[in-house]
């Protein structure tokens, strides 16, 4: 049996796990504005807009300078490392313009996939290395929280024993570095949705992932109270040709959740992996009706789910900034209804841009 070598002081993990509890208050999810410049270029493509350092920020600040009611749905956001350091219209850096609304300001510390020799196409996530000072630096500069995202996939064969170990392992050790520096981990296992297969198969592995997840975590000695969750939904595959209730997918999420994810954990906190906003919506609201006990709040940390409208509306024209602002605010008013199950079913109002597929 193991002894037990107190890590953390009992301040420290006051801290934490406060600052998990503001992000996941009642009724409030994370906007993950953390798209790499790569990725923010795939979105910026699709608006026809030059993926430029200002661009992003323009973007970035519309967002962020959003109407203060926002404070009311979003406990959280996440930003990519080049916007922890830019600033808004009025010269105000991000960090504060975020931190003046009341909003927990979080920041992604990965550094991206590398695939793992010898597997089917498998990746682990790198990082690690001066990930330590890197967190220092960014507690520093405002931040209270940080994300890291492993990804895993479904195919006859995977994913591997390999990859979820190894993925399970480097998520733990991420998490134990974030709270030596007083940042709460928000963990991520991405379960991808590409293939053809059914719901119960995506359940089975995210049980199977979300396992290695935490027993991980209890070996590395991280204080769960401190950390925050960031899963996928349990859904069938893109190409699957049977097609699921919002009341199905969210049985087999939260079945997935009870068995896997220890009481103790504040939030889960889900991506919306390539979902129209609508279907993230009543996905998201199904889970909270499920029939079944729920001891973590069930929110969202949507990326795409709570962008695509704003930006479908903004076409990086200056003159849509206040129409772009308003669908921000509409879809993530919405996911925060959904994040309670008080999202009135409004499919018949929601607009054309948030039914468009997300799936890349
Ligand atoms: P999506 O909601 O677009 O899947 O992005 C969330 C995210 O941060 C993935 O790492």
């Amino acid at each position: 049996m193991t002894h037990q070598f107190p890590s953390l002081s009992s301040e420290q993990q006051k801290e934490l796990s406060d600052i998990a509890q503001r992000v996941v208050a009642p009724g409030k999810g994370i906007l993950a504005a953390d798209e790499s410049t790569g990725t923010m270029g795939k979105r910026l493509q699709k608006i026809n807009v030059e993926n430029t350092e200002e661009n992003r920020r323009y973007f970035r600040d519309l967002l962020f300078s959003a109407d203060p009611s926002i404070s009311e749905s979003v406990g959280g956001v996440i930003l990519f490392h080049e916007t922890l350091y830019q600033k808004s219209d009025g010269g105000v850096p991000f960090p504060e313009v975020i931190k003046g609304k009341g909003i927990v300001v979080g920041i992604k510390v990965d550094k991206g996939t590398v695939p793992l020799n010898g597997s089917d196409g498998e990746a682990t996530a790198q990082g690690l290395d001066g990930l330590s000072e890197r967190c220092a630096a960014y507690k520093k500069d405002g931040c209270d929280f940080a994300k890291w995202r492993c990804v895993l996939k479904i195919s006859d064969s995977c994913p591997s024993a390999l990859a979820i170990a190894e993925n399970a392992n480097v998520l733990a050790r991420f998490a134990s570095i974030c709270q030596q520096n007083g940042l709460v981990p928000v963990v991520e296992p991405e379960i991808l949705p590409d293939g053809d297969h059914d719901l119960a198969r995506c359940q089975h592995v995210t049980e199977k992932v979300l396992a290695a997840v935490y027993k991980a975590l209890s070996d590395h000695h991280v204080y769960l109270e401190g950390t925050l969750l960031k899963p996928n939904m349990v859904t069938a595959g893109q190409s699957c040709t049977r097609k699921y209730t919002p009341q199905e997918v969210a049985m087999a999420t939260v079945t997935a959740l009870r068995r896997a994810v220890p009481a103790a954990v504040p939030g889960v906190c889900f991506l919306s992996g390539g979902q129209t906003e609508e279907e993230a919506s009543l996905n998201l609201d199904a889970i909270n009706r499920v029939p079944l006990q729920r001891p973590w709040k069930l929110t969202f940390s949507f990326g795409r789910a709570l962008q695509a409208s704003a930006l479908a509306a903004w076409q990086g024209k200056p003159a849509n900034k206040e129409a772009a602002q308003k669908a921000f605010c509409s879809t993530a008013k919405a996911n925060g209804l959904a994040s309670t199950g008080q999202y009135a079913n409004t499919t018949g109002n929601a607009g054309q841009s948030s039914k468009q597929s997300l799936y890349v």
